[in-house]
């Protein structure tokens, strides 16, 4: 059978992922795609360690059911939690992880604020810690955990007076002293992303891993010779654990959204 024709397996704790799976389709358009979002159980992000590596372990078996040719772990959480794990099950595909973008953030300017925003968990894990180790010397690195803001992007409220007040209220201690950078280190955040901007002001760079790690796909894809020829544009599936209309609709409209 010709691996190179199997989707690539996508997922997340919910819709979030879907700003990965956008950047995935922008640069191979002519792969195909099933998404998994497990709206049901997010947050992953506030959840204990144990639950979430059970969860990221179930969400990865139902796409290995599917026959996908490689996994993509859309979601900062659950690589955190269980990228180790999930790269030990499945020996003999590439299993590509997301982190938050520090670096290029660190390197945008000479020692700089750099805000870093992230599920408790994330902010909380060994994976974190040793990325922040690394830059710690050549900028300002401030984790800011952000429980709550996930629900925003699920219940697909992207802007609005209630989204602002939750930023402003967020952002409040950084304002004396603002800051240069911002890394958003969850994949719902990139759809906040307007919002984000508006209340830190336009000075204020931001971040995201969403397109680092679609290149990243793309380079393993190549290593493992599992790239898609073929000259049409792929399929993309959406699925997710809620299996509700306006999650469907939710997922399409995010999709199509501006990057
Ligand atoms: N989208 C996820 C991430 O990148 C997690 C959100 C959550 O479920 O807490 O971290």
């Amino acid at each position: 059978m010709d691996r190179t024709q199997c989707p690539i397996g996508v997922f997340d704790s919910g819709v979030g992922g879907i700003s990965v799976l956008r950047e995935l389709v922008a640069r191979m358009p002519n792969e195909n795609y099933i998404f998994f979002g497990d709206s049901k159980n997010a947050p992953y992000g506030t959840k204990a360690l144990k639950e979430v590596q059970e969860l990221t372990c179930a969400d990865a078996a139902y796409l290995i059911s599917q026959n996908v040719k490689a996994l993509v772990v859309a979601c900062n959480t659950a690589t955190s939690a269980a990228i180790n794990i999930l790269r030990e099950k499945y020996v003999d595909m590439p299993i590509i992880g997301i982190e938050p973008a520090l670096k290029p953030a660190v390197h945008a300017r000479e020692n700089p604020r750099v805000l870093v925003m992230a599920t408790p968990m994330t902010l909380r894990e060994e994976k974190f810690h040793a990325l922040m180790q690394k830059f710690e010397s050549d900028a300002d690195i401030l984790p800011l955990p952000c429980p709550g803001l996930v629900e925003f992007v699920e219940r697909g409220e992207l802007d609005g007076a209630e989204l602002e007040g939750f930023l402003a209220e967020l952002f409040a201690p950084f304002l004396e002293k603002p800051v240069d950078c911002v890394v958003l280190g969850c994949t719902h955040y990139p759809f906040v992303r307007g919002m984000i901007q508006k209340v830190l002001g336009s000075r204020v760079e931001i971040f995201d891993g969403g397109e680092g790690t679609a290149r990243e796909t793309q380079r393993r894809l190549k290593e493992y010779g599992l790239c898609n020829m073929s000259k049409e544009k792929g399929n993309v599936t959406l699925l997710n654990s809620l299996a509700s209309v306006q999650t469907e609709r939710l997922g399409w409209f995010l999709l199509e959204s501006h990057r």
